[in-house]
């Protein structure tokens, strides 16, 4: 199988109405969607989902943010899938994302920053596998 990264629409993006545009722009850039679906994290499974980060200064406004509202996750699959999405989103502030991509136009700030991007092929495996089971995946 080709590779996959797992991705989130922020509670930001799907409160601005850009669910659609997102992954409009996704499917154009040649991912496949192999799971998706529209959920709602608890402060408890954000905290989870963004362990690594437990020592960072934004960890509690981040699990705050990101269990504030629905979220889309889903997982894609491309030939070099970590790395191109990453390219495809953008800088995690959107002041220093390029033109053209996804945080460029539709994020609002560092913190509401539209989407998430796995950052690396083990953490795509991870949380994915935390969002899915094998029987969701197609
Ligand atoms: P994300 O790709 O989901 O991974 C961690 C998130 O922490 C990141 O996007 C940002 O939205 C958020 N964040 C908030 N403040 C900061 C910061 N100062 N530096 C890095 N990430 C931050």
């Amino acid at each position: 199988r080709s590779d996959r990264t797992f991705t989130m629409i922020k509670p930001d993006a799907v409160a601005n109405g850009y669910i659609g545009a997102i992954l409009a722009k996704i499917n154009k850039a040649g991912f496949r969607i192999v799971a998706m679906k529209y959920t709602k994290l608890t402060k408890d499974q954000a905290m989870k989902f963004y362990e690594v980060h437990q020592e960072r200064p934004f960890y509690g406004d981040l699990t705050d943010f990101m269990s504030s509202g629905t979220i889309v996750a889903a997982i894609l699959e491309k030939d070099n899938a970590v790395a191109d999405f990453r390219k495809l989103i953008g800088a995690t502030n959107p002041a220093e994302a390029e033109e053209g991509t996804i945080r460029k136009e539709f994020a609002e700030s560092m913190s509401r920053n539209a989407v998430h991007g796995s950052d690396s092929d083990e953490n795509a495996c991870i949380e994915g596998a935390y969002h899915f089971s094998g029987t969701e995946i197609f």
